[in-house]
C-alpha cells in the first residue's frame, strides 16, 4: 500500500485545484482583466499581502482563463533586469527565444506590439514578486510597458504582485493606476482547512487528524502555510 498518493501537494509551488477563501480576490482580478478578452484595456492590478497568502495561486488560476489573449507570467526573482523581463514577455508572445544580450529592449517590445496589432489581441503581463526588482527599474519597465497604449493603440494590462506597496514615480503612477487587491493572512481555521485538504490529497486519508492540527498550529504560529 502506498502511503503517499500525491506528493506534488507538498511542493511549495503546488497550485491547488480550488483556491479556498479567496473568492473576493479572484472575482476582482477576473473583473479587472476581463476586458482583455474583448481586446479592450484591462485594469492594471496590484496584489498585495504577506507571504503565503495565496497571491501566486490566485494569479495563476485566473490567468488560466485568459488563453484567448496573450499572457506573460514572470517570476521576477528569475528575471531581475528590465531586459530579462522584456525577453520573457517577447518569448511568451512571439513564441521563440529572445537574444540573450546586445539587442535593444525597445526593439523586443516593438516586435511584441507588432504581434499584438497583427493578431488583434490584448496582452496581460504578470510580474510576480516584483519587489526583488529595483524600484528604479520597475519604474522604467512599467513606463515602457504602459506607454504603448497611447503610441500604438495596443491593449496591455499589468498585474504586479508584492508583499509590500511599491512607491512609483508620479509619471508612472499616473499611467499604472492599479486597482489594489489585498490578501490578508489566513485565520487558524482557514489554515487548518487548507492543510487538512492537502493532507487528504497527499496521504489519501491515511493520517491522524491530530497531526493536521499540530501542523496547522505550527504554520499559523509562523504565519506561513508553506511550512505545513
Ligand atoms: N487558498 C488556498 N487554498 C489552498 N492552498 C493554498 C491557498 N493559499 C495558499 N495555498 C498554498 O500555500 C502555498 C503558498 O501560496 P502562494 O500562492 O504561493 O502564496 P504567496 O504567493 O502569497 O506567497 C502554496 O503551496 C499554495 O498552494
Ligand atoms: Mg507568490
Amino acid at each position: 500500500m502506498k502511503l503517499l498518493s500525491d506528493l506534488n501537494v507538498f511542493d511549495a509551488e503546488y497550485i491547488p485545484e480550488v483556491v479556498h477563501f479567496r473568492d473576493r480576490q479572484i472575482s476582482s482580478l477576473l473583473a479587472n482583466l476581463e476586458p482583455a478578452l474583448r481586446n479592450s484595456s484591462p485594469v492594471n492590478s496590484l496584489l498585495v499581502g504577506p507571504p503565503s497568502t495565496g497571491k501566486t495561486c490566485v494569479l495563476l488560476r485566473v490567468l488560466e482563463e485568459f488563453g484567448d489573449c496573450y499572457t506573460a507570467y514572470i517570476r521576477c526573482p528569475l528575471a531581475v533586469s528590465a531586459y530579462r523581463v522584456m525577453a520573457r514577455i517577447f518569448e511568451s508572445v512571439c513564441g521563440h527565444q529572445a537574444p540573450q544580450t546586445g539587442y535593444p529592449m525597445v526593439k523586443l517590445y516593438d516586435a511584441v506590439c507588432d504581434r499584438l496589432i497583427q493578431d488583434g489581441k490584448a496582452l496581460i503581463v504578470a510580474l510576480d514578486e516584483i519587489r526583488v526588482i529595483e524600484v528604479k527599474v520597475i519604474n522604467e519597465l512599467l513606463d515602457i510597458l504602459l506607454r504603448v497604449e497611447e503610441e500604438y493603440g495596443v491593449k496591455v494590462g499589468v498585474v504586479a504582485v508584492s508583499h509590500e506597496s511599491i512607491r512609483l514615480n508620479p509619471a508612472v503612477q499616473a499611467v499604472f493606476q492599479a486597482d489594489v487587491i489585498h490578501f490578508p493572512l489566513y485565520s487558524y481555521e482557514e489554515m487548518h482547512f487548507i492543510l487538512a485538504e492537502r493532507a487528504r490529497k497527499g496521504f489519501g486519508g491515511k493520517f491522524e487528524p491530530d497531526a493536521v492540527e499540530r501542523v496547522a498550529e505550527y504554520a499559523f504560529r509562523h504565519s506561513d502555510l508553506r511550512l505545513g
